[in-house]
């Protein structure tokens, strides 16, 4: 399904993904890890046609997604929507219209600038919040909800796009380990239920163990790990982070504090 070909981006002569190649073949919920600057965020940049890449091919079924210019370039960016570590929402506007934003690159301009939704999009919207337990919320201004409720929202906003490949660039990283928790677990169901890959950014080693099929590692624009969660061992992992035998993993967890009940059977339950 997707190809990554010895792609090469450069900044000022000095390369921030540097030869990475990998290929999955189905909609796997990958994870990738490394330190700051270890290339990850350019990378998924490359993906979506953010960042243009120095070198190299992205094959997604077959055609190479680094050469597609203009109007095919803004049709794969529809299906390969992006999340956010800031939710980059609307913060004034209203939730269902936020999420209906994820039209904005499949309509006219006109009907955008006046805000005109046709009634079908708006039922799907908000059929999409229901899905993802956040219906009740949907009138109200974005700013108003919490910071999972805000993700949600994102995710939200990413599936009205019906992309086929979801970017999630460090998606928990300003979230607390309860709604981390919700909103990673949203991203999987999405992966499962709807099979759509997931490609997401994550700074915690738990969470990639817990949550992907497949985890890669980057240190210095290069790819160090590429193998199942349990394969990542505390050797491994010291490899990728560049860290010596102090390093520490319980330091890169977000796992949820076991001295609070009420959080832990709250927890339980999400899991059933
Ligand atoms: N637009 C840019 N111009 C110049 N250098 C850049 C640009 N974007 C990224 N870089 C450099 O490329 C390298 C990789 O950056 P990148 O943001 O991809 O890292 P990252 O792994 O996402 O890090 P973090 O975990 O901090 O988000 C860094 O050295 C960064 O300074
Ligand atoms: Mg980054």
């Amino acid at each position: 399904m997707l190809a990554v070909q010895n792609v090469t981006r450069v900044f000022s002569g000095r390369p921030a993904v540097d030869d990475i190649s990998f290929t999955v073949d189905g909609p796997a919920f990958v994870g990738i890890i490394g330190r700051s600057g270890a290339g990850k965020s350019t990378f998924l940049r490359m993906m979506n046609r953010l960042t243009d890449a120095t070198a190299g091919r992205i094959c997604v079924e077959g055609r190479d997604i680094l050469s597609l210019r203009g109007r095919e370039r803004r049709a794969w960016q529809g299906q390969c929507a992006m999340i956010f570590q800031q939710f980059n929402l609307v913060p004034r506007m209203d939730v269902v219209s936020n999420v209906l934003h994820g039209l904005l690159n499949r309509r006219p301009v006109l009907a955008t600038l006046c805000n005109l939704w046709s009634r079908a999009d708006i039922l799907r919207a908000l059929e999409i919040l229901n899905r993802l337990g956040i219906a009740e919320q949907a009138q109200k201004r974005a700013e108003a909800l919490s910071g999972g409720q805000q993700q949600r929202v994102a995710i939200a906003r990413a599936l009205m796009q019906d992309p086929r490949i979801i970017l999630a660039d460090e998606p928990i990283a300003s979230l607390d380990p309860m709604n981390a928790q919700i909103v990673m677990d949203t991203l999987r169901r999405i992966n499962v239920e709807d099979g759509r890959m997931v490609i997401a950014n994550l700074h915690t080693l738990d969470t990639a163990r817990r949550y992907c099929d497949r985890v890669i590692g980057m240190r210095d624009g290069r790819i160090v790990f590429d193998g199942s969660p349990a394969q990542l061992s505390t050797g491994a992992a010291r490899d990728i982070y560049g860290a010596d035998h102090s390093f520490n993993e319980a330091a890169t967890s977000t796992a949820l504090p076991a001295d609070s009940a009420a959080d832990a059977a709250y927890a339980a339950q999400l899991m059933a």
